[in-house]
């Protein structure tokens, strides 16, 4: 082996070497980079922000301050005033700042001033002694020179004791600037929301110019969007990993919240297990559950942690929230009573006919790509069923087999016949779930893969009653990377794939195979969203690379994938080939949506848009980590709108007729123009939009057009029993949605035979019991 060849040797094992230390999650022991364990706060700075302490010449004290000394503080040193008027002024550089210091019953209310702008006061009182707490931030002040000013207000609430106000540190988002290029802005309006508890915000817009589509940035998700669903006419749930998030939740970061679309104010909810990377559905009775999760990782064990246990079996519960007062809305977990069989890592969740759970594939553990030591080839039910003399156990599915390695978050739908289409890598299936069978589809063509790490989105395209409910799918992106390779073998140059694969889920439609047509631009990574129009709107993802952070070649910061794709695109599907695609009149974002973007419909049927975090925990190096969330209205969100102005009912049976009184725009004419779509807005992570779904309605229309008479739709096998929303749509201008419930509103059957033989077949928590930590109470 001559020298040359023996240092290239060298070399490989070193990269080897490395790679192969990257963490599937960090489990939020320990900063990333430090060696020692160090005491948990929410105090932390991100890689690429600039931390200033209260000591820094760059701080300027008014009034009457007095510093103080202990190792609980940052650097050790601390200003506190309680005299009214006091005040520190701050000068920075950046798109963002947050404020740090003591909280206890001495203290009292803070105002803060931005720019001179009064943003809000800021109550620093709580009952129990808190250190490094993060008492306000703000991440999309635009980019430039900026001055914080906290002021004692000389106020307290009646339980305090003082009006003490702390400043212990101060840390700086320098913003994208430095290592972003911004693409051209165009009908971008920047403003600032993510005050804490809902206070108002900072109204920085500028007019943008009168276009077809808008781009609005708006509000904050306060936790990072890695999972995404709308609950309720007025809210979303967001959920991420454990990181260190700038929104608190019992003085530590929290890895989940409520997100009021319409004021943007968080409400952080407790979550016990770590969620990255979870899927979840609705039940028949509107309950979501969020399935499986990430283990804590053994060999980073220390006290002083977020409070997580393992989730990898976990089976979190979301009891239905529609109210606009989400105060009492909270997540359950209870390993000992409510579990999954096996350990999953990246399962997809699917609501199928019966209203129940379908939990699809999986790692066992963390990791990255699977393969065969790692994968949990089996599918199981929540409620858990006994089927296939499972008696609650995980049922064998040889195609999560045949399709590794990149066969994680399997692309899934529930189809007009009860049975399950999915796919995953290049290959696609029908699963007969009643009876155990396997119909396997043709293979997507031209070596395409469509699931993680090789990302690709799918949509089943509308049902509608008029062709008898005929199923057809469409897969959009991924790669066609070789999923043997390891990391080290793949760049995130590599190109994604541009094409989108169709197919009709009749015998003809299989034995004609996949239509594949391609988009303007190639994706790893997109969302797909469908419209109560019946389009699809594609928009997100990378040009390059795979999904995932810290795996392959060319990382650019930890990112396995480069080139974000900035242009939405629109996709009507029953538009003639060749002129589907369409970004006319489309604004471009500045902000690139890598991996762990989300992107949904609304109730009021624009698009929410949010995430992107390709890191380990929270940073702000290119790609950092993403909160800002942007609104993409369609042109008919300017339009006069069809009304729903009554007569939704709380439950929709199976084929039962309602009436609704609703408005429909002046001017629109006969009943041919109007459609009703019933929705189900999905889950979304990691491009599977679980469950999304648009069911068009038999209805007929009053002569003086008020009345709409609709008909719920067959059975549950069109539309499996849980929440919907409706939209009126009239010449293609949607209503606002209403949201409803399917079916019965009953809960799934719960077999208690195989409720109990899973819980004695299986274990809690393997990884539990190495913390020595006492479990975290799930209420705040
Ligand atoms: C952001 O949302 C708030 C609350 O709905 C609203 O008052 C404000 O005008 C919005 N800002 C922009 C730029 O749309
Ligand atoms: C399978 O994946 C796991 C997790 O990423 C990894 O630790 C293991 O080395 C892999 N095994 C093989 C045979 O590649
Ligand atoms: C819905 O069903 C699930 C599964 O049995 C159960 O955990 C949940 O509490 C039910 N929710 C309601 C509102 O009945």
């Amino acid at each position: 082996m001559g020298i040359r060849s023996l240092l290239v040797s060298l070399a490989l094992v070193v990269l080897v070497a490395s790679f192969c230390r990257a963490d599937p999650a960090w489990n939020g022991h320990l900063t990333p980079g430090s060696t020692t364990n160090t005491r948990f706060t929410p105090y932390y700075v991100p890689p690429g922000a600039k931390s200033y302490d209260s000591s820094s010449p760059l701080l300027h004290y008014t009034g009457t301050w007095s510093e103080s000394f202990s190792s609980a503080y940052v650097q050790k040193s601390m200003r506190s005033s309680s005299e009214e008027g006091a005040a520190m002024t701050f000068t920075f550089i950046g798109t963002g700042v947050e404020w740090f210091g003591n909280q206890d019953r001495r203290h009292g209310i803070a105002t803060v001033f931005i720019d001179g702008q009064l943003i809000q006061d800021v109550d620093t009182y709580n009952p129990v002694s808190m250190k490094q707490q993060r008492l306000f931030w703000t991440f999309s002040l635009p980019q430039g020179k900026h001055t914080l000013k906290v002021v004692n207000a000389g106020k307290k609430q009646g339980e305090s004791t003082g009006t003490l106000v702390d400043i212990d540190a101060l840390v700086v988002t320098r913003g994208p600037s430095s290592d972003v290029s911004p693409a051209p802005q165009q009908n971008m309006v920047v403003s600032s929301q993510e005050f804490p508890s809902g206070s108002s915000g900072l109204d920085l817009s500028s007019n943008f110019p009168a276009s077809a589509w808008t781009l609005v940035q708006n509000g904050s998700t306060g936790v990072h969007a890695m999972q995404l669903a709308i609950i309720s006419e007025t809210h979303a749930l967001i959920v991420d990993k454990v990181e260190h998030n700038p929104l608190s939740v019992s003085g530590h970061p929290a890895w989940a919240a409520l997100y009021n679309l319409k004021t943007h104010a968080l409400k952080p909810l407790a979550m016990q297990s770590n969620s990255f990377c979870a899927g979840g559905t609705f039940l028949s009775n509107g309950t979501l559950v969020n399935v499986g999760g990430n283990p804590i990782v053994e060999d980073h064990t220390a006290a002083a942690d977020f409070g997580d246990v393992d989730g990898l079996q976990a089976v979190r519960i979301f009891e239905p929230c529609d109210s606009d007062n989400v105060d009492d809305c909270r997540i359950y977990e209870n390993h000992d009573r409510i579990r999954m069989a096996s350990p999953r890592w990246y399962n997809t969740v699917l609501r199928i006919s019966d209203g129940s759970a379908m939990i699809i594939g999986g790692s066992l553990k963390g990791g990255w790509m699977n393969n065969g030591t790692t994968n949990n080839p089996t599918i199981e039910y929540f409620p858990p069923k006994n089927i296939h003399g499972s008696n609650g156990l995980p049922i064998h599915l040889p195609f999560l087999i045949d399709t590794l390695n990149s066969n994680l978050f399997p692309i899934a739908f529930s189809l007009p016949d009860g049975s399950v289409f999915m796919a995953a890598n290049r290959d696609a299936m029908i699963y007969n779930w009643q009876t155990n069978t396997e119909r396997r589809l043709p293979r997507i063509p031209n070596g395409v893969r469509v699931t993680y790490p090789m990302t690709g989105t799918g949509l089943l395209l509308p049902l509608s009653p008029d062709n008898g409910y005929t199923p057809e799918v469409l897969l959009c992106g991924g790669s066609t990377v070789d999923d043997t390779k390891p990391g080290y073998q793949i760049s995130s140059q590599d190109p994604a794939s541009s094409q989108c694969s169709r197919i009709v889920l009749t015998n003809d439609g299989i034995a004609a195979g996949w239509q594949v047509e391609e988009m303007p631009q190639a994706r790893t990574m997109p969302d797909a969203v469908l419209l109560p129009t019946g389009d699809i709107l594609i928009v997100n993802g990378a040009g390059s690379g795979i999904s995932g952070y810290g795996n392959v070649i060319d990382q650019v910061g930890a990112s396995n994938a480069d080139n974000p794709v900035f242009t939405p695109v629109l996709y009507s599907p029953s538009a003639p080939a060749g002129q589907r695609f369409s970004s006319a009149g489309m604004p471009q974002s500045t902000i690139p949506r890598l991996y762990h973007s989300v992107a949904t419909l609304t109730p009021n049927a624009d698009i929410m848009i949010a995430g992107s975090n390709p890191n380990l925990d929270r940073s702000e190096v290119k790609y950092g980590t993403e909160y800002r969330v942007e609104w993409l209205g369609p042109p008919y969100m300017t339009q006069s709108r069809p009304q729903i102005l009554s007569g939704a009912p709380k439950v929709l049976g199976f084929g039962e007729a309602v009436q609704l009184k609703v408005r429909l725009p002046t001017g629109s004419s006969q009943s041919a123009n109007v459609k009703v779509a019933l929705m189900d807005l999905g889950y979304v992570t990691h491009a599977v939009h679980a469950n999304s779904r648009l069911v068009y309605l038999q209805f007929s229309l009053s002569n003086d057009k008020q009345t709409l008479t609709i008909t719920g739709p067959p059975n549950g096998d069109i539309y499996p029993p849980g929440p919907a929303f409706i939209y009126v749509v009239a010449d293609d201008i949607p209503s606002i949605g209403v949201k409803i419930l399917v079916g019965d509103g009953k809960s799934p059957a719960v077999d208690q035979d195989a409720q109990r033989n899973l819980l004695d077949k299986s274990t809690v928590d393997q990884y539990e019991k190495t913390k020595g930590h006492p479990k975290e109470d799930s209420s705040e």
